[in-house]
């Protein structure tokens, strides 16, 4: 290790324990996501499922609640629902990555847990990328190889967040770019060593159906195989509202295709929105040892109101979303909560055949903030269901207008903002409710609004009103809190 990173660690330790207290007394602290210690968390990172342990990487400014220099905090799992904080993984301590050790991804080779991430560097207005190699043998040490790869002239140098996965005993990886155009590109490169990578090839672009021009830059791309189809999840920049599509800063959605390794060509469909909430971006999926694609996201985002989150003045910001397993049904990605998510359920209270009728109804037992909802079978002659969630949001559907909407007053300005999907039939809905945040999970999973919600923290209720007649089975869980506890002292520390 070096000096730098030995200083750079012990700083992040001190940031942590210094700002211990006033992160937990935040009435908004969640209770079963992954959040960071303190300072600013985004993208998820290095998911994979290494050794017996579910682990995952997250970006990290530990400073400040804001971005900005980054690190790789960890933490791992049995259950993809109780999360430990393992010691810091990746701190930004070499001239290659001396502006943060960006997004990136983990694979196994020979029994070693392997990182490749996307070194940073800002030179007066210049900036520079490095993909990196680092590895680790017991999974909490881990030993920089540096970069392995170079900007190709090609490309600006927004060109980062390595994905990188083994097909027939060859490696993938598959980088977010920016041509000299301007425009976003996902791009293909294969390695049978993980230290010297060749490019095949732009998947996106001109080589393709379409999707040339769609942003400015594409962050974050995950490509992998479901159902025989080759999914790519990723992060587009500058793509412009299209009608009820495309409203936040920045965009996350998925092309379904067909990919032809060897003439590097991928066919797919359109491009489809990948959550219909406020707060998402940034996903990373992996595929564990019973066959399922997970993905997590970060719920969070870039943009003009990310200073104004009520968490800043407890010294942390952001959060991941719950990881969720992927359905292919037909060309839509459905995304479902885990079935291990059962595991958090405590006391509950049930209602069948509930029943709404022109009316705004309060169901008794149906409050607080830390708890699952789900509404069943829903049916009837209604045109309007409206559900009011803790005070500040709503979640609507417009029976005749087909349309799904989520309402929230907006933590910057306290307006009402809204985001809404086309939805042909509503048949049920899963609501994951923690203290600052809602997971609303439409027919299975087949579309999902994510956000965080700052309600008054005493406002615990719930009222459903509806136009006409509806009804439904009313299923309430409280869920336990599983939050992770703080990192590890690092026994370098101790
Ligand atoms: C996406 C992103 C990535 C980058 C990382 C830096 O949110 O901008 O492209 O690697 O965040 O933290």
């Amino acid at each position: 290790m070096t000096e730098r990173e030995r200083e750079l660690l012990a700083q992040a330790y001190a940031e942590i324990e210094k700002n211990r207290d006033i992160v937990e007394n935040d009435p908004y602290r969640l209770h079963y996501h992954i959040m960071p210690p303190t300072g600013l968390i985004n993208d998820p990172n290095g998911f994979i499922e290494w050794n017996g342990k579910y682990h995952l990487f997250y970006q990290w400014q530990p400073f400040k609640t804001a971005h900005g220099t980054k690190f790789w905090g960890h933490v791992s799992s049995t259950d993809l629902v109780h999360w430990e904080h393992e010691p810091i993984a990746l701190a930004p301590s070499e001239w290659y990555e001396q502006d943060g050790c960006y997004s990136g991804s983990a694979v196994e080779q020979d029994g070693n847990l392997f990182l490749l991430y996307t070194g940073n560097v800002k030179e007066d207005d210049e900036r520079e990328t490095y993909q990196c190699l680092a590895e680790s043998a017991d999974g909490k040490t881990f030993k920089k190889h540096g970069p392995v790869l170079h900007l190709p002239e090609e490309y600006t140098a927004h060109f980062r967040d390595p994905k990188v996965w083994k097909k027939d005993d060859v490696w993938y990886m598959v980088i977010g770019a920016q041509t000299k155009k301007l425009e976003g590109r996902a791009v293909l490169f294969q390695s049978h060593d993980l230290k010297n990578w060749t490019r095949l090839g732009d998947l996106t672009g001109t080589n393709t159906d379409h999707i040339g021009e769609f942003g400015y830059m594409w962050e974050c791309p995950d490509l992998f195989e479901l159902d025989g189809r080759e999914v790519m999840v990723v992060s587009p920049q500058g793509v412009a509202p299209d009608g009820m599509l495309y409203h936040n800063e920045h965009q996350c959605g998925y092309l379904v295709g067909d990919l032809d390794y060897e003439n590097v060509k991928y066919r797919h469909e359109a491009f489809v929105e990948m959550d219909r909430g406020f707060e998402f971006y940034a996903p990373q999926t992996l595929v564990d040892k019973k066959g399922r694609r997970i993905m997590i996201a970060w719920m969070g985002m870039p943009d003009q109101y990310e200073q104004k989150h009520p968490t800043i003045p407890f010294k942390w910001i952001h959060s991941l979303t719950l990881p969720r397993e992927l359905k292919l049904v037909g060309n839509k990605l459905y995304q479902v909560p885990l079935e291990e998510m059962k595991i958090l359920r405590g006391d509950g209270v049930r209602y069948s055949g509930a029943e709404v009728v022109n009316e705004e109804k309060h169901f008794a037992g149906l409050d607080g903030d830390v708890m699952e909802i789900s509404l069943d079978h829903i049916h009837g002659t209604y045109e309007m269901l409206e559900i009011t969630l803790r005070g500040n949001a709503r979640f609507i559907y417009n029976k005749e207008k087909k349309l799904a909407t989520l309402e929230r007053a907006s933590f910057a300005h306290g307006q009402t903002e809204a985001r809404h999907c086309y939805l042909e039939k509503l048949d049920s809905l899963r609501i994951f409710v923690d203290t600052s945040s809602l997971e609303i999970f439409v027919n299975e999973g087949q579309e999902v609004f994510s956000a965080r919600q700052f309600p008054y923290p005493e406002n615990k209720g719930y009222s459903f009103a509806s136009k006409g007649y509806v009804s439904f089975d009313l299923n309430k869980w409280d869920l336990n809190k599983s939050a992770g506890a703080y990192p590890m002292q690092d026994e370098r520390y101790a």
